[in-house]
């Protein structure tokens, strides 16, 4: 099991992972952010978990990950800016990602819209961001996030589109010392977001991101699609053209994307 007192003792953060939650198998870490009482769950909470036996992934797909190889964890947020800045909490998650894998282990990591980390063109982490509201809005936001650290198989469906850092790197990661990385570059970037204008984070974003100018294939419900990407709106959303020369916003609940 991680080591609660490992993680926490040589953490450089103020506020997040100050308190774990450490499981050696739970059901989804995102699910028990959810429902933890706010009393014994302060803000920067982190959930985390050896294994997952119902992890969930966007758009209502599954999460799957081997036991004890990787990183599976959620850090509990309770945002006191409005809805224009919550938005961007997936670019803030994916930004503080790719600044730990590339401090901790050299790799070159991008990000890929709305919320993914990419090494050669292959998915290295995923999140999942989930929120709850009270009567003053947005009260909550669980940000879930799995990083494939030292598995070194992957199923047959995801070869090829899917790799860890170990593959990519050819060493062993030390799992500690990158949570304790993405924690410290997340609190750094939760603070940009927080403190100043909202483009800013964006702006960061987009630097990290190959995908502006190339073709891309929509899936979109049902239907799939080409299009080129053109931009990310204020709101977050996806810019594209589509074929017809049309353009249009895609939003993150509604599609998923692959390079043509
Ligand atoms: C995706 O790319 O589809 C998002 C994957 C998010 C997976 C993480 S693992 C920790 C947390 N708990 C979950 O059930 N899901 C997220």
């Amino acid at each position: 099991m991680i080591d609660q007192e490992a993680i926490v003792q040589t953490l450089s953060t103020n506020h997040f992972g100050k308190k774990v939650f450490s499981f050696d198998s739970i059901d989804s870490t995102n699910t028990f952010a959810k429902n933890v009482e706010r009393i014994i769950a302060p803000h920067g909470t982190v959930v985390i978990a050896e294994e997952q036996t119902a992890g969930r992934g966007r758009l209502q797909r599954n999460w799957r990950s081997t036991k004890g190889e990787n990183l599976l964890f959620t850090v509990i947020l309770y945002p006191e800016f409005d809805m224009e800045k919550i938005v961007l909490l997936p670019f803030v998650g994916s930004l503080a990602v790719v600044d730990a894998i590339e401090t901790v282990t050299g790799l070159t990591a991008t990000c890929k819209w709305p919320n993914d980390v990419l090494i050669n063109s292959k998915k290295i982490c995923g999140m999942l961001l989930e929120s709850s509201s009270g009567s003053a809005g947005i009260e909550r936001i669980v940000l879930g996030i799995g990083v494939n650290v030292n598995q070194i198989e992957f199923s047959e469906e995801l070869v090829g589109k899917a790799s860890s850092l170990r593959i990519e790197s050819g060493n062993n990661v030390d799992r500690i010392r990158l949570l304790q990385s993405i924690l410290e570059a997340l609190e750094l970037r939760y603070h940009q977001l927080s403190s100043f204008p909202p483009v800013q984070i964006l702006n960061d974003w987009k630097m990290k991101a190959l995908l502006f100018g190339k073709k891309i294939l929509v899936l979109e419900h049902e239907c799939s699609f080409t299009a080129t990407a053109i931009d990310v709106a204020e709101d977050g959303s996806l810019i594209i053209e589509t074929g017809e020369g049309e353009k249009r916003n895609l939003f993150a609940g509604d599609v998923s994307l692959a390079y043509e």
